[in-house]
């Protein structure tokens, strides 16, 4: 007898109207709940009977595995927390649990794995460890925290595997910065969720936070600014605090954040943003501006006209921080920002206006356009390839560039068809910044109003594309600017529950979406966030 989740629903009015005898659903028939999975997977089956754990829990595995021993750990602590009960190696002939296999399979999608629960034990199998990685999550939200031993599982089959490759969350850790131990506990919880990548933005106007070796006065001068405006800027705050803020990452820190990152099967893309948003770095370096200066690290929030001038000593500064941001950060694509640049300086600038007659450029759009272009070519020569926000379509990318479409969902469009790879993040659907209700109670936000069901609605793949051209969009993005967070349980207000409701439009597949099923679904992911001590919106009254 097999069950699947469309037909559960009727299962349970078959049982309560009479047509089943509540008999048939002992011991041997299946589950009358399904477990509470974000993000949904694929598909799920139940199937008939339960799995009972042992007295010990047998854990084996197989296959190749590189970080056998990560694995190994990841299935003990989802076990051990589970049941409470003492995990070991299951011999060659004995009973096990948990088998865990890996077998490579090159048509198979990287990240996906299956999960099956039977009378006589729990088997997922993954072409990758990322795979199994993702079954042990899976599991996780099966076998929760605590059951109870003696109920045991639901045995179902689980086929998974995500709708997207892309699946991000950006960190503004510019305004305010976060201890490394909050952006691990993020890690873990993106992990739990299946998001795949960790957006670090790490400079801006109001500090510089990435310690860079050549550019010491970046640490020095840079990562501070001398106090912060109270309250919300756009009610028209203008007051400072009087209280120095600021600090800064060492390489080593941020070597860890990787090495964390990547047991979790996170890359973490760093974002050095230019010629914009690039105040605290001129505070210590004037000389890469246009005027002379001098620049104070920015005390409010907004856009400030002082970009990075289009100098030999900038180009030769970016390629001093890239050199070492690079070293530090192996990831496939390195963001270098873009956004927000006014182009009134260069206008202004003698400099800058050779260059523009020099290679022949219709404005300052097209110079910056140049810039990144070189920026590019330098990105590139190491291996790696730039992402940028979606204003890097105005000066003309070089078509290797990939862009991150905030200001809605056209720049995305635009790119795509012109045949760049997209991730979408738009303001629209995935600024997790923006307040989550309208209550005057709501702790301090950016105005715009992003509520939860606005998130689960969001669709990362326009209509309009053609089938090719939406192959370009690699995925989604939740985006974090800390202008009013300032501390870790802040940032967790903001993200959770949204950031379930997006992990479930990067993952599942997009026939699968329902609202009132996810919302069936969370209040056991709260539950969870409560039992880990994790700070969230609760929801608000049906
Ligand atoms: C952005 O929100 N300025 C990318």
């Amino acid at each position: 007898m097999r069950f699947d989740r469309r037909t559960l629903p009727s299962l349970l009015v078959a049982v309560c109207c009479g047509a089943i005898s509540p008999r048939a659903l002992a011991e041997d028939a299946p589950t009358a709940t399904t477990p509470a999975i974000i993000p949904l997977p694929a598909s799920m089956e139940m199937d008939a009977g339960r799995f009972h754990p042992g007295k010990t829990l047998h854990v084996a595995i197989t296959g190749k595995l590189a970080d056998r021993r990560a694995i190994a750990t990841l299935a003990n602590e989802v076990l051990r927390d589970a049941w409470h009960r003492p995990v070991a190696t299951a011999s060659a002939k004995g009973r096990v649990d948990l088998r865990l296999a890996v077998a490579p399979d090159a048509a198979a999608n990287p990240e996906s794995y299956s999960l099956r629960i039977a009378r006589d034990g729990i088997v997922i199998r993954a072409p990758t460890s990322t795979g199994l990685f993702y079954g042990l999550q899976t599991l996780r939200q099966i076998a929760t925290p605590g059951s109870d031993a003696s109920a045991g599982l639901p045995a179902l089959h689980i086929a998974d595997q995500p709708r997207f490759h892309y699946r991000g969350l950006m960190l503004d850790s510019a305004r305010h910065m976060q201890p490394i131990a909050a952006i691990k506990q993020q890690l873990d919880l993106m992990a739990r969720y299946k998001f795949n990548t960790f957006h670090w933005h790490l400079t801006d106007d109001q500090g510089w936070r990435i310690e860079i070796k050549r550019f010491p006065k970046l640490a020095s001068i840079s990562s501070m600014r001398k106090e912060t405006v109270i309250g919300n800027i756009s009610n028209g705050a203008t007051a400072r605090d009087g209280i120095p803020y600021g600090g800064y990452y060492t390489q080593a820190q941020a070597r860890e954040i990787v090495a964390y990152a990547r047991a979790r099967h996170i890359t973490v893309i760093p974002e050095i943003d230019m010629p914009g948003h690039m105040v605290a770095a001129l505070a210590a370096y004037p000389e890469l501006a246009c005027t002379p200066g001098p620049f104070e690290v920015y005390t409010t929030w907004g856009i400030s006209d002082d970009v990075l001038c289009p100098s030999p000593q900038t180009f030769a500064f970016i390629e001093g921080v890239l050199d070492e941001v690079m070293a530090i950060f192996p990831s496939h694509y390195i963001h270098v920002g873009g956004d927000e640049a006014p182009t009134t300086r260069w206008k202004q600038s003698a400099l800058a206006q050779d260059i523009i007659r020099r290679e022949g450029l219709k404005d300052e759009h097209a110079l910056q356009g140049w810039f990144l272009r070189r920026v590019e070519g330098f990105v590139r020569a190491h291996g790696r390839t730039i992402i940028g926000w979606d204003e890097i379509l105005e000066g003309g990318p070089s078509p290797t560039a990939t862009v991150m479409s905030w200001r809605g969902m056209q720049g995305g469009i635009e790119a795509a068809r012109l045949g760049h790879d997209v991730v979408m993040s738009p303001t629209s659907h995935a600024y997790l910044d923006y307040c989550q209700s309208k209550a005057k109670t709501e702790p301090p936000c950016i105005g715009s109003f992003l509520p939860l069901r606005k998130v689960y609605d969001f669709e990362p793949v326009p209509d309009e594309l053609t089938a090719d051209q939406a192959a370009h969009i690699l995925g989604g993005q939740g985006n974090l600017w800390t202008e009013y967070l300032k501390t870790p349980q802040d940032v967790q207000y903001m993200l959770f529950p949204r950031s379930f409701a997006l992990a479930e439009v990067l993952w599942s597949p997009k026939q699968s979406r329902d609202w009132n099923g996810f919302l069936l679904r969370l209040p056991a992911q709260l539950a969870e966030l409560d039992r880990l001590h994790v700070n969230y919106r609760r929801l608000d009254a049906p």
